[in-house]
C-alpha cells in the first residue's frame, strides 16, 4: 500500500483569490499565518481558488467538510473563524451565507 501523501485534515478551507474578490493574496497569506500561529497547520488545509462563482460579496472562502461559505472576509473575521470554527469546531454563523 502506498504511503498517504496528505494528512487527514479536520477542515479544508478554500479561499478565492479571483479578480472580483480583490485578488486577495495578502488575506490568504494571513490566514495561513493565523492557522500556523494557532498550532493548527496539521488540522487545517488552506488552499486558494481562482473563482468560486459567488463574486458579489467577496472575498469568499468555503470550509469543508461542513460546506460553510464565508463572505466579505476581513482580518477580524478570519481571527474569529480560526478561533471558533477551526479551534472549537463551531462555524461563525453570522459570517456565512446560509447561517450554518
Ligand atoms: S472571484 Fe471570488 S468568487 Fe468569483
Amino acid at each position: 500500500m502506498n504511503k498517504p501523501v496528505i494528512a487527514p485534515y479536520k477542515h479544508h478551507a478554500i479561499m478565492c483569490v479571483g479578480k472580483s474578490c480583490g485578488e486577495n493574496m495578502p488575506l490568504l497569506k494571513s490566514l495561513k499565518a493565523k492557522v500556523k500561529e494557532a498550532g493548527l497547520d496539521n488540522d487545517i488545509r488552506v488552499n486558494r481558488a481562482g473563482c468560486l462563482g459567488v463574486c458579489e460579496q467577496g472575498p469568499i472562502m468555503v470550509v469543508h467538510p461542513e460546506g460553510v461559505w464565508y463572505y466579505a472576509l476581513t482580518e477580524e473575521k478570519l481571527d474569529r473563524i480560526v478561533e471558533e470554527h477551526f479551534k472549537q469546531g463551531e462555524p461563525v454563523k453570522e459570517f456565512s451565507f446560509h447561517g450554518v
